[in-house]
C-alpha cells in the first residue's frame, strides 16, 4: 500500500455524537490469552484497526482458526479456536511489527510449555527492554530467561511445568503484568504478582481469562493472585471494553476545536484523570453512565496545567502528546512531565511547525499557550503522536497534511469517518505531501 496522510482543513468546531471502539490494548493481551484456552469463544466488539489484524496474522501463523466477521456497527466479532495450534514458535517478520506479540511469550509456554519468539516491536520511545518478562518467567522455572539468551533477536524459554511464583516489579508494567498473568494461568500451584499495573486493559485480560475458567483476583489493584487450572474450557462469547486512550482523544479533539461533543461508549471512571485536568483548566466535562460531553462556555479562560504521566490510575502517557496539543491553546505557561518513556517528545518539532511554543529538558516539556495553531506539512512519528498532529490540525488555520497516516490507522479504528461525523474536513490522500522550499 501506498504511503498516505491526512488532509485536514482546519477551524471546523466539532459537534455532534461519536461512539468508541474496543480497546487496542485490551484486545491485543485478550487474543493471546484466548490462545491458552482448551474450546473455542467468541470475541465482540474487536476494533477494525492494524495492530488487531498483524496480531490475528500470528496467531493464525501459530495454526490457530481465526474468522473474522464485521459487525454492522464497524467492530469485528472473531470466532477463535485454537486447538488447531501446531506449533510454539512465533518467529517470522510479523512479530516485529508489534509490541503485543510479547504476549505470546506467556500464552505458548502456558499452552506448549514451550515458546520461540522473535524480539517485538513498537513505537520506539527509546529503550523498549523485556527484562521484567524474563526475570518474571525464570522465577516461575523456564529455562532460557536469561536476556543474553537472544540468539539473532530470538527468545527461546521452556518450562515443565511451570510453577506458580511470587513476582515483585520494581516498576510497574502493563505488559509484563499481563504476560504473568498468562504464563501463570495454566501454571502448576499458585503466582501473586506484586507491584502489578492496574490499567483498565489488565483487568479485560482478568475478566475474560477468569470467563474461561482461569482463577485469577486483585486484577485493577497492585496484587494479582493467580491460581493455575490444568483446562480453560472456553465454549462462551466475550465483549472487549472501550478504548480508554480512543475516548481521550476525541475529548481533545472537542475541546481544542472550541466544539460540542457527546462520546458514547465510555466507562467515565477510566477518563478521571483526563477529565478531572480539562475541568481544571475551563472546559466543561459531564458525565453520564456511558458518555461524557465536552464543550467550553462561549467566553471561558483557558488555562494551562501541570501534568505527570503515570501509571493508571495516573495521567496515561498515551494521552501525552494529546494533552500537550491541549496545553499550546490554553492561556499561560504548562508543563508536561513525561515519567514512564525515556524519550515520548519527538513528536514535538512537528507541532513547533505549526506554531506552537514549546521548550523541552530531557523528560519535562515546557508550553507556552498560542492563539492558533497554523496549518503545515507534517509527520506522525508515532501513534499517538500522529493523533495529537491531527488534533492540532483541526484547531488550525488552514490546510495541514499528516503523513506517515498509517501509524494512526494501527490504534483508531475509522478515524476519518468519525471526525466527518463531527464536522471535520478530513480526506486520505495517497500523496505524500512537502512543504515547497522557499523560492531562493
Ligand atoms: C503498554 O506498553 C502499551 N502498549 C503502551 O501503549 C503504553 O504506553 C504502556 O503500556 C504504558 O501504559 C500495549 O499495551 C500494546 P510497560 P508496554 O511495560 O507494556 C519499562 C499505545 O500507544 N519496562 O508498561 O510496553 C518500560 O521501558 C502504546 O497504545 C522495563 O524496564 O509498557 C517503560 O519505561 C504505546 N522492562 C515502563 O517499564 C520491562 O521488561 C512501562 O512500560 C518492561 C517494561
Amino acid at each position: 500500500m501506498s504511503p498516505y496522510s491526512y488532509k485536514i482543513n482546519g477551524g471546523h468546531k466539532l459537534c455532534g455524537d461519536v461512539n468508541i471502539s474496543g480497546s487496542k490494548n485490551a484486545v491485543l493481551g485478550v487474543l493471546a490469552a484466548a490462545m491458552m484456552i482448551d474450546g473455542v469463544c467468541n470475541l465482540e466488539n474487536v476494533p477494525d484497526i492494524s495492530d488487531v489484524h498483524v496480531m490475528i496474522e500470528l496467531c493464525q501463523t501459530l495454526g490457530a482458526t481465526i474468522e473474522t466477521e464485521k459487525a454492522p456497527e464497524g467492530s469485528l466479532t472473531l470466532h477463535i479456536d485454537p486447538r488447531t495450534i501446531n506449533t510454539y514458535k512465533a518467529t517470522g517478520a510479523a512479530v516485529s511489527k508489534i509490541r503485543a506479540s510479547y504476549y505470546l511469550l506467556g500464552a505458548l509456554l502456558a499452552r506448549e510449555g514451550k515458546a520461540s519468539l522473535r524480539m517485538p516491536g513498537g513505537c520506539n520511545f527509546g529503550q523498549r527492554p523485556i527484562d521484567l518478562h524474563l526475570k518474571a518467567f525464570k522465577a516461575m522455572g523456564a529455562k532460557g530467561a536469561n536476556p543474553e539468551n537472544l540468539n539473532d533477536g530470538i527468545i527461546t524459554l521452556e518450562a515443565s511445568p511451570l510453577k506458580g511464583a511470587k513476582v515483585f516489579f520494581d516498576i510497574v508494567s502493563v505488559g509484563a503484568t499481563i504476560n504473568v498473568m498468562l504464563a501463570a494461568t495454566k501454571a502448576q500451584g499458585k503466582t501473586v504478582i506484586t507491584n502489578a499495573a492496574k490499567e483498565p486493559h489488565i483487568v479485560d485480560v482478568a475478566n475474560f481469562l477468569n470467563s474461561m475458567g482461569a482463577k485469577i483476583k486483585g486484577a485493577g489493584t497492585d496484587t494479582i493472585s493467580i491460581q493455575g487450572v490444568p483446562v480453560l474450557p472456553g465454549n462462551f462469547s466475550y465483549s472487549i471494553i472501550p478504548d480508554q486512550i480512543e475516548a481521550g482523544t476525541y475529548m481533545i479533539a472537542a475541546a481544542v476545536t472550541g466544539g460540542d461533543v457527546t462520546i458514547h461508549n465510555v466507562i467515565p471512571t477510566h477518563m478521571e484523570p483526563l477529565s478531572a485536568k480539562m475541568r481544571e483548566m475551563g472546559y466543561i466535562v459531564d458525565e453520564d453512565d456511558d458518555s461524557i460531553r465536552v464543550c467550553k462556555e462561549e467566553d471561558a479562560e483557558i488555562t494551562g496545567t501541570n501534568i505527570k504521566t503515570m501509571p493508571y490510575p495516573g495521567f496515561p502517557t498515551d494521552l501525552q502528546p494529546q494533552a500537550v496539543v491541549l496545553m499550546c491553546l490554553a492561556d499561560g505557561m504548562s508543563k508536561m512531565h513525561e515519567n514512564v518513556w525515556q524519550n515520548r517528545f519527538q513528536y514535538i518539532p512537528e507541532l513547533l511547525r505549526m506554531g506552537a511554543d514549546i521548550n523541552v529538558f530531557d523528560r519535562i516539556a515546557l508550553v507556552e499557550g498560542i492563539k492558533k495553531f497554523r496549518g503545515a506539512t507534517v509527520t506522525a512519528t508515532d501513534l499517538r503522536a500522529g493523533a495529537a498532529l491531527v488534533c492540532a490540525a483541526l484547531a488550525a488555520e488552514g490546510t495541514s497534511y499528516v503523513t506517515n497516516a498509517k501509524k494512526i490507522d494501527r490504534g483508531y479504528e475509522h478515524i476519518v469517518d468519525k471526525l466527518r461525523s463531527l464536522g471535520a474536513d478530513i480526506d486520505r490522500t495517497e500523496e505524500v505531501y512537502y512543504e515547497q522550499d522557499e523560492e531562493a
